[in-house]
């Protein structure tokens, strides 16, 4: 018999794990409400265009991490692996930027990637993330990255690091690269292949890599980007720069810090945490001005970030979640009693919205109240057919072992006055 299991890269959550990514979500939720941001919900593939022009061709997502397919129609489409150009897609066909000059929109959820796995990097993985389209100012910057900050201080996260820097304007890229290009050249062979690869197809990435040979040959070659931008960029950054000081988020200016995708210009950033590992980035995010017209919508500045829900979650402390017992655990012996309970049950959860759990297995009187012990319900109901032939129903208080038998017809009387 062939014994299935999940696929590479995916993971199953056990309802355990799900009760704390279920509280993790309320709090994300309620804090991008807080901050004035409205949930988005785009669908879970698009066009495969979408992607290749909006995150750029040259880059590790479109060159090799998309699941893309033609449907029987022959369409190409993608699994999203990003959600900012979705938004911007949305943002455009809905023509929003006719009903306010100002869009802040926020998401939770799945996306695929087909990286290699390990810990922190799924193929199949979740992220939250908010993007603020219609401002051009530094203030929106600076708002987005303290959102950021904030959720991952909520959950106590430790050894955080905010990486700042600027990439400039789109138009300085192009006299930039140029430049990085002919600085490198007499090291070029010197470099890894992927580095070499990347010269000619995505220059700017080069400050990704991970090989501390091709960081000291950059080290000592290569001009940074943030020295190359303009005094209107520079601007925007020092006041970025002096808004996060005055809010008291600390960051750490890092020129080489300059992303993984191609629509960013100016703000870039990311959070990382040493808890976390290999793979430390928390979220990652940056200004993106150029997209929503390179996707054919009209020219709109927007800034915005991502981060991993795993990571968060692998990050935090568990402790800070309450678990949930049941309100009720429900024993019962007897044919007729089985029966009656079953009635019972069902309308304490309809009436009364109490969590019951109900015996199923016919278990010993002294298995089921093994069961219910370990279930740490804060009341137990016991009802056997001696007990239903009085028409009484015994109430245990788990809490304080207190133990009494009341007339069935009396047991909505009871809920409406007890807590328990
Ligand atoms: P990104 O840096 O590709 O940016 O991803 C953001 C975050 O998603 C990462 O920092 C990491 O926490 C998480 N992440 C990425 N890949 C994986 C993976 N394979 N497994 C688990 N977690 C992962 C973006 O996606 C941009 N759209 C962010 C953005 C929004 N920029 C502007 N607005």
């Amino acid at each position: 018999m062939i014994k299935f299991r999940n696929i590479k890269g995916t993971h199953d959550l056990l309802p355990e794990q799900v009760a704390i990514w279920r509280q993790v979500e309320n709090i994300i939720h309620l804090i991008m409400e807080q901050n004035g941001f409205g949930e988005i919900r785009t669908p879970i593939f698009e066009n495969t265009d979408l992607f290749i022009r909006g995150i750029g061709t040259d880059t590790d997502i479109v060159s090799k991490e998309m699941y893309s397919w033609t449907d029987q129609g022959n369409n190409l489409l993608t699994l999203r692996p990003e959600l900012t150009a979705p938004v911007a897609r949305a943002y455009i066909q809905h023509q929003l930027s006719n009903k306010n000059p100002m869009h802040r929109l926020y998401y939770l959820d799945t996306l695929f990637r087909r990286e290699r796995p390990q810990k922190g990097r799924q193929r199949q993985f979740h992220q939250f993330g908010a993007e603020a389209i219609g401002s051009p100012n530094p203030e929106q910057d600076a708002e987005i990255i303290a959102i950021a900050y904030n959720t991952f201080e909520k959950f106590k996260i430790k050894d955080m690091t905010v990486n700042l820097n600027s990439i400039g304007s789109p138009q300085i890229r192009t006299k930039y690269l140029k430049l990085l290009r002919s600085s490198l050249d007499k090291v070029q062979s010197k470099l890894c292949g992927t580095c070499q690869n990347r010269i000619e197809k995505n220059a700017l990435r080069l400050f990704d890599c991970k090989n501390s040979n091709c960081q000291t040959l950059l080290d000592q070659n290569a001009p940074l980007i943030f020295d190359e931008i303009s005094d209107s960029d520079y601007l925007h950054f020092d006041i970025v720069t002096r808004i996060l000081n005055e809010v008291g988020i600390p960051f750490s200016h890092n020129k080489k810090l300059v992303r993984g995708l191609d629509y960013y210009s100016h703000t870039t950033f990311e959070i990382t945490s040493k808890s976390l590992g290999a793979q430390d980035a928390l979220c990652g995010g940056g200004r993106y001005n150029s997209l929503i017209e390179q996707l054919g919508g009209k020219p709109t500045p927007a800034v915005g970030f991502a981060a991993g829900l795993e990571r968060l979650i692998l990050a935090l402390e568990k402790n800070q979640f309450s678990e949930k017992s049941p309100d009720i655990y429900f024993i019962h012996l007897g044919q007729d009693a089985t029966i009656i309970a079953s009635r019972i049950a069902n309308d304490i959860r309809i009436k009364h919205e109490k969590v019951v759990i109900f015996e199923v297995l016919r278990r010993s009187l002294k298995a089921q109240m093994r069961e219910a012990g370990r279930s740490q319900a804060k009341t137990v109901l016991i009802l056997g057919d001696d007990e239903l032939k009085k028409n009484k129903i015994i109430i245990k208080n788990m809490q304080s072992g207190e133990q009494k038998e009341i007339e069935i017809s009396k047991l909505d009387q009871y809920f409406n006055n007890t807590s328990n």
